[in-house]
């Protein structure tokens, strides 16, 4: 089977890095012999949107729907383009229009890399943050009434349904299931919010009943945070509503190095619609035009998409080579080093 793919390589250091991601996935390609088809895409981009008043043409759903897997960039031109109009009028219809319901983010330390933490090593940050991507705490219900008098209120509901909850749940617990800690994390806050919160808690002690080889455990989400940067080591599959998630995955990737790392996937298991996968980084407009990027995200996203496609052999020879070039291979600056996006690139390549 021939994997199509979509190109989207975006603004800024996107269609910098882009090309990196690309020879990366070739290289795995050749060596697996795997088929993979290229298309790529123009929008959406802050250039589309210049000559066309919006991020995408309207028939976006039609083009990209018959892909396997979206090879994402990142977006965003904040000189250009207010960063909301960016965002909504691109990467958040993907996901909710794909339902992508899954965001998934490894956290790893990885040889080579300046941990932030105290007394680190490889090894001992290795997990997976699972983040619900569609409704709970983001969900556009609410309003605002009397506005500029005293009585001025907001109001803005979240909303966790049992098919969303449980889905989510269910991807977390089968992640678990297949790892060697089989370890599940639960962010919560049932003491404070009284109602979402301990539904969500219930449906992960309903969940856990059918995965009884996975041992789970729930922390609120203050104290969570704090043991993510305390102790790392003790995480596996963690897995949170879509606030608790959207902070935790940043913070996650904060704590095992630099962002020009760390990967993300929002997918959507079910495989009826193309599965995103994207760096955590945006557009850095403060690099872009130096070819000084870091590409690893890129690759690393490459490495997940192959794995979502199913050649976890594939997977793991990327992640191996970054590993490889992280130790002593060429550096981007970010990274202490002086190498190019380009240089970094065709080294992770070459050892591929
Ligand atoms: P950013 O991630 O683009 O940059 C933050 C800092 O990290 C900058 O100093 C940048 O130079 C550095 N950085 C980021 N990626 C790097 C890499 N691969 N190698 C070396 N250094 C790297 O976040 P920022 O500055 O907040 O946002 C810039 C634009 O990107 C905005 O328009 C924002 O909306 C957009 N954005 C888009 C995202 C997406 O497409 N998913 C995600 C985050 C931001
Ligand atoms: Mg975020």
């Amino acid at each position: 089977k021939v994997h199509k793919i979509a190109v989207l390589a975006g603004d800024g250091i996107g269609k910098e890095v882009m090309p990196e991601g690309i020879r990366a996935v070739e290289a795995a390609a050749r060596r697996f012999n795997i088929g993979i088809e290229w298309t790529t895409f123009e929008w959406p981009s802050c250039d589309y949107y210049l000559q066309h008043g919006k991020m995408m043409p309207d028939d976006w759903m039609d083009q990209l729907k018959g892909f396997d897997a979206l090879f994402f960039g990142a977006v965003g031109w904040p000189e250009t383009v207010p960063d909301h109009v960016s965002l909504w009028g691109s990467l958040l219809k993907f996901r909710r229009q794909f339902d992508q319901y899954i965001n998934l983010r490894p956290v790893r330390l990885l040889p080579g890399v300046p941990c932030p933490l105290a007394n680190k090593q490889p090894g001992d940050i290795d997990f997976y943050i699972v983040r619900e991507n569609t409704e709970g705490e983001y969900s556009s219900v609410g309003g605002r009434m009397f506005e500029g008098t005293d009585r001025e209120f907001v109001l803005q509901e979240s909303i966790f349904t049992r098919t969303g909850v449980d889905r989510v749940l269910k991807f977390a617990f089968e992640l678990a299931q297949q790892r060697p800690k089989k370890h599940l994390t639960s962010a919560t806050k049932s003491n404070g919010i009284s109602i979402s919160m301990p539904y969500w808690d219930e449906r992960v002690d309903a969940m856990g009943l059918s995965y009884p080889e996975v041992r789970h455990d729930k922390y609120h989400i203050d104290i969570l945070a704090a043991r993510f940067v305390l102790s790392p080591e003790r995480f596996d599959v963690v897995v949170a509503s879509n606030l608790f998630g959207d902070i935790l995955s940043d913070l996650g990737p904060a704590c095992a190095g630099t962002i020009g790392i760390a990967p993300s996937a929002n997918l959507n298991p079910d495989r009826i619609f193309p599965s995103l996968f994207e760096p955590v980084h945006g557009s850095a407009p403060d690099i872009y035009g130096r070819n000084i990027a870091n590409p690893i995200a890129m690759v690393w996203c490459g490495a997940m998409m192959l794995d979502f496609l199913g050649h976890k052999e594939a997977h793991d020879a990327i992640v191996a080579a970054v590993e490889r070039c992280l130790v002593d291979g060429p550096r981007t600056p970010d990274m202490g080093g002086t190498a190019t996006t380009t240089e970094v690139g065709k080294a992770i390549a070459a050892i591929i």
